[in-house]
């Protein structure tokens, strides 16, 4: 398993629109739109000694994202941020913390899926973890293990992933073939039967020097993958966005996911092909680099 409880937060205080619980006694009502329908959208962000990286990024998906379902109200970026602040404030948060933001339409008067229902507002819930990125005991010295799903990933024509919402079936029924493969995660492919991403992460592979990942027609828009190709741009290494085959995967060079939650991993094999030479590769340890020395230096200051 990839993840464990953290004795660091046992006695976490989670914000449910604006008021600050224990863990044990948070909750939403059953009548919550994310009880009834995963009628919610929702924000993974990582805060590193005080700064939220690429804060603005998660925001605007967060916002972009709750237009597209026609929430009636969606709270200001300065709203969120405020609700963040107080939150990691009151757990003395500071570095190494996974922030999960989620917005839901908010409680219905009856059940009901009809957004009319929907009279009180939203819901927000900020619940921020003392997290390291979640790959990198996984990884150790054989990288992550891949193995490629049978359930395909949505285009926009179905479910457009440009919306970031959550209704995760999808990907846990990718986790749940993979965790019978015994993989660390699923590699899940378009209807075209082209790579989309994983089931939590982007996929990129190195092939002579080029870095390349899939377009965003099945996977949502990642502020990793967009800083990867930042970096990408920034300091000369060949790169593009195409549609990529499994043969083309399998025959890389070097493989990386990334992700708000695990940053940069490398991976080692994907459905029992070696990627690669066997250990993490020239390019994906250079952008490793480039990130982190990124995550340190940047981003939006929220707690002091
Ligand atoms: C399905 C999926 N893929 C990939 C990612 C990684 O995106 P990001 O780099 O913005 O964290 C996420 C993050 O929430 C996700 O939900």
């Amino acid at each position: 398993m990839l993840q464990s409880f953290n004795e660091q937060n046992r006695d976490l205080l989670i914000n449910i629109n604006g008021e600050l619980v224990h863990r044990d006694r948070a909750g939403v009502s059953p009548f919550d739109s994310s009880v009834q329908g995963g009628d919610a959208v929702w924000e993974g962000l990582r805060l590193y000694d005080g700064r939220v990286f690429k804060l603005r990024e998660h925001l605007n998906r967060l916002t972009h994202s709750a237009k597209a379902l026609a929430f009636e109200t969606i709270p200001s970026h300065d709203e969120l941020i405020e609700q963040i602040r107080r939150t990691l404030e009151a757990n003395s948060m500071r570095t190494d913390v996974h922030i999960r933001l989620t917005l839901t339409r908010g409680v219905k008067i009856t059940s009901g899926m009809d957004p009319r229902l929907n009279q009180s507002g939203p819901t927000l819930i900020v619940l921020a973890e003392h997290k390291a990125p979640v790959y990198d005991r996984a990884v150790g010295a054989t990288g992550l293990t891949l193995a490629t799903s049978s359930i395909r990933r949505f285009g926009p024509d179905q479910m457009d992933p440009k919306i970031h919402h959550n209704n995760l079936i999808q990907s846990i029924m990718a986790k749940i073939e993979s965790n019978a493969a015994g993989a660390d995660d699923a590699v899940m492919l378009d209807q075209r039967g082209f790579l989309a991403e994983t089931n939590a992460t982007h996929v990129f592979v190195v092939t002579g020097g080029k870095v390349e990942t899939s377009r965003c027609v099945a996977c949502p828009e990642g502020i990793t993958r967009a800083t990867v190709l930042e970096l990408c741009a920034r300091h000369d290494i060949p790169n593009a966005e195409r549609d990529i085959s499994m043969a083309e995967l399998y025959r890389a060079d070097e493989c990386f996911t990334t992700g708000t939650m695990g940053e940069i991993a490398w991976v080692g094999s994907v459905d029992g092909r070696a990627i690669g030479g066997g250990g993490i590769g020239p390019v994906t340890m250079r952008l490793r680099e480039l990130f982190s020395e990124l995550t340190s230096r940047e981003g939006e200051r929220v707690v002091g």
